[in-house]
């Protein structure tokens, strides 16, 4: 007779386990992170990231058809500029490598939601995120300086057909001068989706390798935020819901579930988790070792994420993840 409650009732076949599963990961929640160079033919596999590519527009393209044929609604576009200066200009210019890509995308594959990251820190010749004084060496990021920077790149961005602008920069205030930006200048209907919640991690470490976008000097714990704090997230969230974010994103995923969690329990707009780069080579490289059984690792930690309240996961295991979904 005993016990009278048994769980494993509902765990006894695969059909009533998928009756009663909670949180379903699907295609539709994966956005898949791409860096365009300049040049043509170019795809060169990034060393702490097996699988991931720095490719010129042509091979962007391609990789788009692809990503939108697995049924993957979305891409986010990083760049890597020719040239890199104090004023950032490869981020903002009309000609810059990311406005090329995504006009190119745009063109192939209309349907496709290109997202395009509008930061600095690809395009400043110290690395940082923000404008910096002239011959200053001390990394102090001008906050307000920056919001002209981005306004500019915002604009200039949706100028080539992003669908949707995404800051990362953690500048106060980025929120309203892009709105601002975008509304100027006709673009009211294109959503930002914030960086709102954005730590100073050390799983970035292969997105920089990726990126060309590691720091000269000093370290970015003036604008990203401290690992030790939740509660803060939570008034970067309330700012950038103020400011009027569409919706909202938390950065790094893995070792900040509960904020995902908490996110999601105090906002109604959509949440995504940036399941990032250093993330990605630890399970990679686990698998290329055969310790790990790479598709039901993935496959377990995207539907974390889910469960921990996102409605969007940005990875880049999303094609795969997309092809053993359909299989
Ligand atoms: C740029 C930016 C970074 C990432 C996304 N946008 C790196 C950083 O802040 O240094 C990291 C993404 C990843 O690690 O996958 N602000
Ligand atoms: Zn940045």
């Amino acid at each position: 007779m005993f016990p009278v409650h048994r769980p494993r009732r509902l765990r006894s076949n695969p059909q009533l386990r998928r009756m009663v599963a909670e949180n379903q990961l699907t295609t539709s929640d994966l956005i898949y992170p791409l860096f365009a160079v300049p040049g043509s033919g170019i795809a060169n596999e990034v060393r702490s990231m097996p699988g991931v590519y720095q490719l010129s527009v042509d091979k962007i393209v391609e990789e788009a058809k692809e990503t939108y044929d697995l049924g993957i609604p979305a891409i986010i576009l990083f760049g890597i500029p020719e040239d890199k200066d104090l004023d950032a200009t490869g981020a903002w210019h009309d000609c810059g490598i990311v406005q090329k890509a995504t006009e190119a995308v745009k063109k192939a594959v209309p349907d496709l939601v290109v997202m395009v990251d509008t930061c600095l820190c690809e395009y400043t010749s110290h690395g940082h995120c923000g404008y910096l004084e002239t011959g200053d060496l001390t990394g102090r990021v001008l906050n307000d300086p920056t919001l002209e920077l981005l306004k500019k790149t915002a604009v200039s961005q949706a100028n080539a057909g992003a669908d949707i602008i995404a800051p990362s920069g953690m500048m106060d205030g980025f929120v309203t001068s892009i709105r601002q930006g975008l509304d100027e200048n006709g673009f009211e209907d294109i959503p930002i989706m914030s960086y709102a919640a954005k730590y100073a991690s050390a799983y970035y470490g292969p997105f920089r390798d990726a990126a060309d976008s590691t720091p000269q000097f000093g370290d970015r714990r003036t604008y990203q935020m401290d690992p030790a704090n939740g509660e803060e997230a939570l008034k970067e969230i309330e700012l950038d819901i103020a400011e009027g974010a569409d919706m909202l994103m938390v950065k790094p995923a893995l070792a900040y579930m509960d904020i995902i969690w908490r996110v999601k329990q105090a906002t109604h707009l959509p949440v995504a988790a940036y399941n990032v780069s250093g993330e990605y080579a630890m399970i990679k490289a686990s698998a290329l070792n055969g310790w790990i059984d790479e598709q039901r690792v993935v496959i377990e930690t995207l539907t974390g994420f889910k469960r921990a309240g996102a409605d969007l996961i940005l990875t880049y295991h999303a094609k795969d993840a997309a092809r053993w979904l359909q299989s």
